[in-house]
């Protein structure tokens, strides 16, 4: 499907998948012993297809440990995924992201930029606000001197900084202001897809609440994509258009928002949307309680990964895996019994 966008007073006919993923894969070896053989492999990512549409903003979640992040480094190459293919469609060309090389990639990371989860650690604390937010636009060659300054200068006024916090040290503001460096840098050079992992977690709730409030403004003004990725289902369910739930390793569930937290289909993610606090006092909700861990993503059991927490599994679900399917428009899920069992959402 195609979406027909005005840019500069053009008519653009755009595809409407701004980023295309299938089968991605991203094992990590585990290495034993004075030669380092491999023994084995942790399946961060074990075959995910994806895709995400322009100008949304696709939600992310799911427990620690299930691949969250790995994905989202993977889209940016900052991890080389060991099997599957990423399409990014911009510009109106499709590039294939997996197989440009290491220089074709760079540049193409102007176009996807990651905001990262540690406000504390993920600026450099040599360098001043000036020179983080300038660096990829000197790098890209996209500005110098005087014409860097200035939209150095723009960018942190729009995300709520001053012009004269450019001359100062990163240790010299506080977790929120820090976040705020951060979105200035990967927003400056003015990327189409954004890949925003933990991007408010480290923060209190009413910073949090602020900063995101900051993505949402951003993303219309700049009209941008996101993947937006957090453990917590609080933080998805405000900014997301569409949420994909992620266990061990693979989606097992995605849809657009509402009918997501309405209607889930999958088990786990029942589980989540009970864990999330209620907004309104009359508003009961029974938490389910997962028993268990997640199972060990290099060493997964042979049917359904969720089986041993699940209390709706069957015989047929600790020997078959279930596959991603339709279960209604635009609303897959990886069960059994996604269509027969009645979930709870919120
Ligand atoms: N560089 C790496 N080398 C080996 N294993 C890794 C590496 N990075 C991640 N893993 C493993 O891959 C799995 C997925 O990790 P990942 O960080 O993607 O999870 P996550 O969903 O982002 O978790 P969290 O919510 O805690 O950030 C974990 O088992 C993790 O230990
Ligand atoms: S396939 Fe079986 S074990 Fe897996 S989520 Fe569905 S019911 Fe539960
Ligand atoms: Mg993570």
């Amino acid at each position: 499907m195609r979406n027909t966008a005005s840019f500069a007073g053009q008519v653009l006919d755009q595809p409407q998948n701004i980023l295309e993923i299938e089968g991605l894969q991203m094992f990590f070896p585990i290495l034993k012993g004075f030669l380092r053989r491999q023994v084995g492999s942790i399946k961060a990512v074990n075959d995910v297809d994806l895709s995400i549409r322009r100008n949304e903003v696709l939600g992310l979640v799911g427990e620690s440990g299930c691949g969250k992040s790995t994905l989202g480094r993977c889209i940016l190459r900052l991890y080389e995924p060991t099997g599957g293919t990423i399409h990014f469609d911009h510009g109106g060309e499709r590039f294939s992201l997996l197989d440009l090389k290491k220089h074709e990639m760079r540049k193409m990371r102007r176009s996807i930029q990651m905001i990262f989860q540690d406000p504390f650690s993920s600026l450099n604390d040599r360098m001043t606000v000036k020179e983080i937010v300038g660096e990829p636009l000197l790098v890209n060659q996209v500005a110098s001197g005087r014409e860097l300054e200035d939209r150095v200068e723009r960018m942190l006024v729009r995300v709520g900084l001053r012009p004269e916090h450019m001359r100062r040290y990163p240790h010299a503001f506080s977790g929120g202001q820090r976040q705020r460096i951060g979105i200035a840098r990967a927003l400056a050079i003015h990327p189409a897809l954004v890949v925003a992992d933990e991007s408010v977690s480290a923060l209190d709730v009413s910073v949090q609440a602020q900063i995101m409030n900051l993505l949402k403004e951003l993303q219309a003004e700049f009209q941008l994509t996101y993947v937006f990725i957090s453990h917590d289902f609080g933080v998805i369910r405000y900014l997301s258009d569409r949420i994909a739930v992620m266990y061990a390793g693979k989606i097992v569930e995605i849809a657009a928002r509402d009918e997501l937290l309405h209607t889930p289909r999958h088990p786990y993610t029942e589980a989540l949307l009970s864990a999330v606090p209620r907004v309104k006092a009359h508003q009961r909700r029974d938490r389910i309680l997962l028993k268990g861990n997640p199972p060990d993503v290099s060493n997964l059991p042979k049917g359904c990964a969720f089986s041993e927490r699940c209390s709706y599994a069957k015989d047929i679900c600790s020997n078959q895996v279930p596959v991603l399917r339709g279960v209604g428009e635009g609303h897959q899920a990886a069960c059994h019994f996604a269509v027969e069992i009645k979930l709870r959402g919120i």
